[in-house]
């Protein structure tokens, strides 16, 4: 049953159309929450938003032009912001190279969405969370990791977020990170190779993946 503590609170939550993202946008729809989906995948965010009677926004968070217009459409449905989840990355599908081979234009994408990105929205979102707010990034325990880029990009949101937290304290918005474990999400299960995701499950202390479904 719903606590209802996040009831007329306006949340967005980037990459929402699948995997943990998803499992967020409904999690705090649960709670009462307006949701708005922010991602690149239009069939499934739409269908994610429908669900939960959220709002869809096209969003390439990479884009700062785009994540203004995220802020813009959320402002124009719900009149506020309240909650930020930076949660988007490329993670599904992702290239599995090392920083000093993989193609340099790859690189770059790969930092500019799993890193830049979060800043991006959080500029374009922040002067409107005018009663304060919260931010939550997605980290990864890839960050403490020898995980290559994707594990530098973490490691990059840990620092960013600490950069927020303190830049944005004064105006009563907290900024925090989530480093989950290895997550059962389909992401996972098309981009690690099977090998690696019994070796992965083994070094965990409870010897199963994390879930991302909301807690009912
Ligand atoms: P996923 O690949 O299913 O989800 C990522 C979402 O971000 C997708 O819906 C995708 O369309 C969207 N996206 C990608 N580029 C985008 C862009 N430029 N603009 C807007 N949206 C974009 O992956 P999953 O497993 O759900 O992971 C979600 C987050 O959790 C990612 O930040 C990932 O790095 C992190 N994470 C995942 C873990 C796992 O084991 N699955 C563990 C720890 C962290």
């Amino acid at each position: 049953m719903s606590s209802g503590r996040f009831d007329g609170k306006t949340i967005i939550v980037t990459g929402a159309a699948g995997g943990i993202g998803e499992g967020y946008a409904r999690g705090l729809a649960e709670e009462g929450a307006n949701v708005v989906v922010a991602d690149l995948n239009d069939e499934a965010g739409e269908k994610v938003a429908a669900d939960i009677g959220g709002l869809y926004v096209h969003t390439d968070v990479s884009d700062p032009e785009s994540a203004e217009a995220l802020a813009a459409a959320t402002v124009a449905c719900y009149g506020t912001i309240h909650g930020l989840v930076n949660n988007a990355a490329i993670y599904g599908g992702m290239k599995l190279d090392f920083p000093i081979t993989a193609p340099w234009d790859y690189y770059k994408k790969s930092m500019s969405v799993n890193l830049d990105g979060a800043l991006a929205v959080t500029r374009a979102v922040y002067p409107h969370m005018k009663e304060g707010g919260a931010i939550v990034n997605q980290s990864s325990t890839a960050a403490y990791l020898y995980s290559g880029f994707y594990g530098l990009a973490k490691a990059g949101i840990n620092n960013l977020t600490f950069q927020l937290a303190t830049e944005l304290g004064g105006n009563n918005i907290r900024v925090n990170a989530i480093a989950p474990g290895p997550t059962d999400t389909e992401a996972t299960r098309t981009t690690t190779p099977e090998e690696m995701v019994k070796d992965m499950v083994k070094a965990l202390p409870l010897k199963r993946f994390g879930t991302s479904a909301p807690a009912s």
